[in-house]
């Protein structure tokens, strides 16, 4: 028997949905509400004992066995729900190499010690005197006492070594602290003092809600960076993580749409005032990574950028390369009899929602959860997006701009996989300057396979999030 047989031997579908799912038992079956679609007036949801498989016969109509129903509902990769599902029913996986145990040992050890520390921050910040002014600040910034205990936002001391004592104290040793970069590395290599000194400290946590790191926010105005991350360590890679979504699946879930945006003040904020399927790309340009955990659970994107962000051109067509390999990329799906079969994914649909200058979603938001979710319904088809960027500042009435226009668009239209999409476009752009198609058809096919995501000079605004790791206070 196979290690996926022996799990679903022990595990039974109808517990495993319940957790979720209201089931009503009909005939040999349940039925319920399907947890992956929404405004569902009828039970379309159907679990199947004696199968032990499911089936949505309404908008999803999709279906599987136990790992599909908990990759789906968990936002986990198959790998992750292996080995929650296996520790659920007790099969040991595979005797670990001695290596391997070692290094699950040192994992555990360091999660455990990031839990330990977004704790110690978290009542720092509740309860020393020294956060009295953080406490004012963030009652400033409008975020509850609810907000604050669910993200665990906590606060640094102004001090050198105050959480590196404290954590000696209680066993650890200077090796560990390293590891996860709670404190910093002296020139030497030996171990120096606290990384975060008079900081919020704001927990970042992986799907599953582990502590793998931390962001930290200025709060003195001649303190820089305005926020200080850690560094990459064994459990922590920003590439590889979305903050917030711990807390945003389930929306994003029940929405079938995810919301990203730069900043963690932005996520706080989103999620108190009823956004829950907000996350934010980690002060980086959004990985096809960061894009490939979200499209486990939906296949919806929608980039709320700031303004001077999405003008970025090199943003923009980085984003549409992902969005193709995305859309060709296969899942290996393990079938009722334990046997991985692959199956193409759903086409992601990437749109940018343009926020007004100079306000960041936490201003609007604040403005009211409405005119945040216009902004958000309002948002482009990313090639959309990027025709009007390129075409803002021509005037497309004359010979010289309309060069312009073509040498920066049809690089984007030859990206385009899908044919139908692709003949929409040079339509577009055909009618958008007076120019016959076919005249672009052939501009079209003349620079065919010589576009690699080169990095060209910028013709819009060229500020990209990248840019924001070493930015100083506002
Ligand atoms: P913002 O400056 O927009 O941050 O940077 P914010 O979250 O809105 O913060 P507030 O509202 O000013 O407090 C966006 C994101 O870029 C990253 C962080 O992830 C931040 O949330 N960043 C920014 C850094 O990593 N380092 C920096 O120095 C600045
Ligand atoms: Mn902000």
């Amino acid at each position: 028997m196979s290690v996926i047989d022996e799990i679903k031997s022990k595990l039974d579908i109808v517990d495993l949905v319940s957790d979720t799912v209201t089931l009503r038992k009909s005939g040999k079956n349940y039925t319920g509400f399907c947890p992956f679609h929404s405004n569902t007036k009828t039970p379309s949801f159907v679990v199947f004992p004696d199968t032990q498989t499911w089936r949505c016969f309404g908008a999803c109509a999709d279906g599987g066995d136990i790992f599909s129903f908990f990759i789906k509902r968990e936002g986990y990769d198959f790998k992750q729900a292996l080995e929650t599902l296996a520790q659920q029913a007790g099969v040991q996986l595979q005797a670990p190499s001695p290596e391997k145990e070692k290094q699950d040992k040192q994992r555990k050890k360091l999660l455990e010690l990031n839990a330990a520390a977004a704790t110690y921050f978290h009542r720092l910040l509740t309860t020393s005197p020294a956060a009295e002014k953080t406490r004012t600040y963030l009652a400033q910034r409008q975020l509850t006492a609810e907000t604050i205990a669910a993200f665990q936002l906590g606060y640094a001391l102004d001090e050198w070594e105050a959480l590196k004592s404290h954590f000696i104290e209680r066993g650890y040793s200077n090796e560990d602290l390293l590891a996860v970069g709670l404190i910093v590395e002296r020139d030497d290599g030996s171990p120096g003092y606290d990384r975060f000194r008079n900081r919020l400290i704001i927990p970042i946590r992986d799907v599953r809600g582990q502590v793998i790191g931390f962001g930290a926010r200025a709060l003195a105005v001649d303190q820089v960076p305005k926020y200080l991350n850690s560094p990459q360590t064994l459990l922590f890679d920003k590439s590889a993580t979305l903050y917030g979504l711990d807390l945003a699946k389930k929306q994003i879930r029940q929405v079938d749409r995810v919301v990203i945006v730069e900043g963690y003040m932005d996520v706080i904020q989103a999620h108190q005032r009823g956004a829950q399927n907000v996350v934010a790309q980690m002060g980086t340009a959004l990985t096809e990574q960061q894009l490939r955990i979200l499209k486990r659970t939906t296949g919806n994107f929608v980039l709320a950028l700031d303004a001077d962000t999405a003008g970025g051109a090199a943003t923009l067509r980085g984003l549409n390369i992902a969005r193709e390999a995305l859309d060709r990329e296969t899942v290996p799906v393990p079938t009722a009899r334990g046997l991985i079969r692959y199956e193409g994914r759903l086409d992601a649909d990437i749109r940018i929602a343009a926020l007004p200058v100079g306000k960041d979603p936490d201003d609007i938001l604040k403005e009211g959860l409405d005119v945040w979710q216009k902004i958000i319904a309002d948002a482009v088809p990313i090639i959309d997006f990027y025709f009007q960027a390129v075409t803002a500042g021509l005037d497309l009435n004359t010979a010289k701009d309309k060069s312009i226009a073509v040498r920066e668009l049809i690089p984007v239209l030859r990206d385009i996989g899908n044919k139908v999409e692709q003949e929409h476009y040079v339509q577009k752009l055909a009618r958008l300057i007076h120019v016959d198609e076919r005249t672009l058809i052939a501009e079209l096919k003349s620079g065919q396979k010589s576009h690699p995501i080169r990095r060209r000079k910028q013709p819009v605004s060229p500020v990209l999030p990248e840019a924001k790791e070493d930015a100083a206070i506002p």
